[in-house]
Parts: structure tokens; C-alpha cells; sequence
């Protein structure tokens, strides 16, 4: 897809049809994400992928705010980094998965960021658990040294979304 086009295509996707993202799909996806620069080539990234719905609607419950729409997506993939390689890890992912969202877009899906790294399970409990300790629990097998960054939730969407509202760029931008 023409770069402008998918700049102007990417929203936040939240409700997803009931149809599964095939596998050559996902395959590209993950090539895409994996292609991302990394700190002194450090390629510290990695993703799990998540299909299982019982897995995924799991998840969803990771935070009482901006976490439970996801319960419904076909595909989650969760944005990792290795902290052991690099200090860089959590910017690393952040582009990994800026890169996975608009690779998204380019393969007709739609995706939205479900923020980890941080991130209080209760909103109300600021001294309470992190949602980086629920996912952690629920996938044992990610090793102490990997930070969570996020899951990104991704599926096609259930409605044609509203195209990107106008930003008032001027404000954001300084010369000297
Ligand atoms: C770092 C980051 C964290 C985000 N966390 C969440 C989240 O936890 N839950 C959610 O529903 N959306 C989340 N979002 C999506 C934003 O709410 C969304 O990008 C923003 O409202 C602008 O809408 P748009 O993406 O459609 O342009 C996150 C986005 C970013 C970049």
C-alpha cells in the first residue's frame, strides 16, 4: 500500500469480526515487525504470538481500563524485549511495534496498542499489582530478563473507521 495512504488509514481498531487471521498472514506480519532497526543492531525484540481465544479473552482482564475490548480479537501478539542485550530494549520494541501496527494496516487488519509495561491492573490501586505481573503469570515461559512492553490486539474490523482526525500540527511544531 502507498505510504501515505496507510499513514492516513491507521486508526485504533477496537471491535473485530469473528473471521481468523491466516497463518501466511500472520507470517508476514511477524517478518515485518522483525524488520524493525534496534539499537546498535541489536535486534533485542521478541513477540509471542496468541491465537487461543480462552488465552486471549485471559488477557483482557490484564488492567480494569483499555484492556478488555481485546477479549474479542482473533490475534494478539505480545511485544517483548531482551533486556540482557540491551538498555535500549523498551525503545527497540516500541518501533517493533509501530512497525507491526502499520504492517497490520497494510494487510487490511486492524490493531490496537494494549499497554503493559508500567501499567497498573486497577486504575484505582496505584500501589496495587502490574499488568506486567498478570501476563507473566499467564505465559510462565517468558524468561525474568524479558521486558513486556505491550500486546497488540489485531483482527478485522468490524466497521470502515473514521478517518484520522486533523491534528493541529502547527502546535507541535518549533523551529529555530
Ligand atoms: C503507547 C501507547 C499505549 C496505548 N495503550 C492503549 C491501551 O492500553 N488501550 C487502548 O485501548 N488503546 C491504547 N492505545 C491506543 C491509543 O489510545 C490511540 O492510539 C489514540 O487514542 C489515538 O487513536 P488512533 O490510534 O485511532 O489515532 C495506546 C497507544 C499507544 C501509542
Amino acid at each position: 500500500m502507498d505510504f501515505k495512504k496507510l499513514i492516513a488509514k491507521r486508526r485504533s481498531i477496537r471491535k473485530y469480526d469473528a473471521r481468523p487471521v491466516p497463518q501466511e498472514v500472520v507470517d508476514r506480519l511477524v517478518a515485518a515487525t522483525m524488520s524493525a532497526p534496534s539499537s546498535r543492531n541489536s535486534h533485542s525484540t521478541h513477540l509471542m504470538v496468541i491465537t487461543n481465544p480462552e488465552t486471549i479473552a485471559r488477557m483482557a482482564e490484564m488492567r480494569d481500563y483499555g484492556s478488555a475490548f481485546m477479549k474479542n480479537a482473533p490475534l494478539a501478539i505480545l511485544v517483548m524485549g531482551d533486556q540482557s542485550v540491551t538498555d535500549k530494549w523498551l525503545v527497540n520494541a516500541s518501533i517493533s511495534a509501530t512497525i507491526l501496527q502499520l504492517a497490520c494496516v497494510d494487510e487490511g487488519l486492524g490493531s490496537c496498542w494494549v499497554h503493559i509495561d508500567g501499567s497498573l491492573q486497577r486504575k484505582a490501586e496505584p500501589e496495587g499489582p502490574k499488568a506486567d505481573a498478570f501476563v507473566r503469570e499467564l505465559f510462565p515461559e517468558i524468561p525474568d530478563h524479558f521486558g513486556i512492553l505491550c500486546a497488540i490486539a489485531i483482527g478485522y474490523s468490524e466497521f470502515e473507521p473514521a478517518p484520522l482526525p486533523e491534528w493541529d500540527v502547527a502546535a507541535h511544531l518549533h523551529h529555530e
